[in-house]
């Protein structure tokens, strides 16, 4: 009974601590990268509503605008390519006039592309290259220049990984780019505590965005496969794309979840909350499944992989 009852004060002292907010929200800038659509479109108006101060980079004019005429008046949007690096040179000094010497409160990394995605096998190192340059290497260019600003303010870094950034599933840049974002938060956070800047990290895991569209994801799947060599088709096998893709839409279907709020909810805590956690899983999946399979033995992972996805045709050389 002891024990219970320290677990249960344990838990309210922490429940209670997790729940204490920062003040001024309206005294507070927060950039957020990948506006357009997604995540980053829907935290850029929660946090118009909660007062905040929200500078919103866009990648187009029609993201930039369609968001404006949905948001209040004190929402300011910029356009920005964070592959481009006079693009963000660009940013930093408009959110610099913007913040004057309040400094960034929050510098929210949302911006992001998942294709080329499939079979490791399939893919070019130019489809890897071009994940990488947003997901990863734009991340760590907008941090960068933005840690000036954000150490006046004594700031926060919010970091979009994923559950693919703990577990890898199929080639491509994508899980590459989150593992990367995982190790950079990790080593900026450590860096960065002595200044009072605070990184979190949000693992979302599978949710309705463009990210997760099945029907783009195919049609670049078409031109990986098409592109291939025909011993290496032969050695998947005729019927192999088919399947892949049955069972890609098939757990899409399942765990793709249309509740962006449960990601958002978690940037927002991570921003607002007086002592902000250090990841953040969102979503039933990431929080049931990716994240405790990722704690397990290489060889359950991998029979949790076969299970998803199909075998080709010519399992192996030699027997
Ligand atoms: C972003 O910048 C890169 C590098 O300058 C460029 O190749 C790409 O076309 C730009 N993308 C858009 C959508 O403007
Ligand atoms: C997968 O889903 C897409 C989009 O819903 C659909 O167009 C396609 O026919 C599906 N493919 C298979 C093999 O089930």
């Amino acid at each position: 009974p002891c024990a219970l009852l320290l677990a249960a004060v344990l838990a309210i002292g922490w429940y209670i601590r997790d729940s204490l907010k920062v003040d001024d929200f309206n005294q507070k800038h927060v950039l957020i990268t990948g506006c357009d659509s997604g995540f980053g479109n829907l935290l850029a108006k929660q946090l118009d509503r909660r007062g905040f101060a929200v500078i919103a980079a866009c990648l187009t004019e029609k993201g930039a605008s369609d968001l404006a005429s949905a948001a209040s008046p004190r929402l300011k949007t910029l356009l920005l390519n964070v592959t481009d690096s006079e693009s963000i040179k660009r940013a930093v000094e408009f959110v610099s006039a913007e913040v004057g010497e309040r400094g960034l409160w929050g510098l929210v990394n949302n911006a992001g592309r998942s294709i080329p995605v499939g079979p490791t096998e399939w893919i070019q190192v130019e489809d890897v290259t071009k994940v990488l340059d947003v997901n990863l290497i734009g991340v760590i260019d907008v941090t960068l220049r933005f840690l000036p600003l954000l150490r006046k303010a004594r700031g926060r870094v919010v970091n979009v990984a994923s559950i693919l950034g703990r577990f890898s599933l199929g080639g491509g840049g994508y899980c590459l780019s989150k593992w990367g974002v995982e190790a950079f938060s990790d080593s900026l956070r450590r860096d960065m505590y002595y200044f009072g800047i605070k990184v979190g990290i949000i693992e979302p895991g599978l949710f309705k965005t463009a990210l997760t569209r099945v029907d783009l994801i195919e049609d670049d799947q078409k031109r990986l496969w098409d592109h291939l060599p025909q011993d290496v088709k032969d050695s998947y096998g005729a019927n192999y794309f088919h399947n892949y893709i049955k069972a890609q839409n098939f757990s899409m279907g399942i765990l793709c979840s249309s509740d962006l709020s449960k990601v958002t909810n978690c940037m927002q805590h991570a921003l607002t909350a007086r002592y902000p956690r250090t990841r953040y899983a969102a979503g039933w999946d990431a929080k049931l499944l990716w994240i405790p399979l990722s704690y397990l033995p290489s060889f359950i992972q991998d029979f949790f992989h076969r299970l998803i996805f199909p075998a080709p045709k010519m399992k192996r050389c030699v027997e």
